[in-house]
């Protein structure tokens, strides 16, 4: 009996490690991009990570932040933010979320950090958002969108998969 959750317990520490790694990994992964960047050519055609950031925005932080990025009476406007915002603060709020408590405001973002089907989006919703920032793409669903790469795949599957 005894012996038996002591094995249990030894299997637990093994293991434990093993999945925080995967997590930590995932992570870092989209993290370490320091400067994702959308591509816009000519034509109109949005690379997939703008036209998918543009899908994950518009079912997850509309609601407070406002058609296109512009800023509601909840939330503010993201393409204002994104004018002098680096990525690494954008993942870090949008991970972490944001709080202001004082006299004069209440404000309060989720945090979106334990939410896969945000966080492994956090650089596509940036890329879309900083377009919209740069006024490189207009309001609205993107019309044209460029086919999702292998890379692109790759990396959400990843990412998906860690716990
Ligand atoms: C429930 C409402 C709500 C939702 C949903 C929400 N936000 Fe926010 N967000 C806020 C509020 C309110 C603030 C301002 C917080 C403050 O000033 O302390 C904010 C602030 C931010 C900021 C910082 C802006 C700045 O100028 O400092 C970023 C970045 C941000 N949100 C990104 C996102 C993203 C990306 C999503 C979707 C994945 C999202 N938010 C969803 C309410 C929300």
């Amino acid at each position: 009996m005894i012996k038996q959750s002591i094995k249990n317990l030894l299997v637990a520490v093994l293991i434990a490690p093993l999945f925080s790694f995967a997590a930590i990994a995932a992570e870092k992964h989209a993290a370490e991009k320091d400067n994702p960047t959308y591509s816009v050519t000519k034509d109109g055609t949005v690379d997939w990570s703008t036209f998918n950031g543009f899908r994950v925005y518009s079912a997850s932080c509309i609601h407070c932040h406002g058609p296109d990025g512009m800023g509601s009476t909840i939330g503010p406007s993201l393409t204002e933010a994104l004018k002098d915002m680096s990525y690494k603060d954008f993942f870090k709020i949008t991970s972490e979320g944001k709080k202001t408590d004082s006299a004069t405001r209440q404000a309060v973002m989720p945090a979106f950090g334990k939410d896969p089907n945000i966080k492994c989006y956090i650089d596509d919703i940036y890329v879309y958002l900083k377009a919209r920032s740069d006024d490189a793409i207009p309001r609205g669903r993107p019309e044209k969108k460029a086919p999702k790469t292998d890379a692109w795949k790759t990396e959400k599957e990843t990412c998906l998969s860690a716990k």
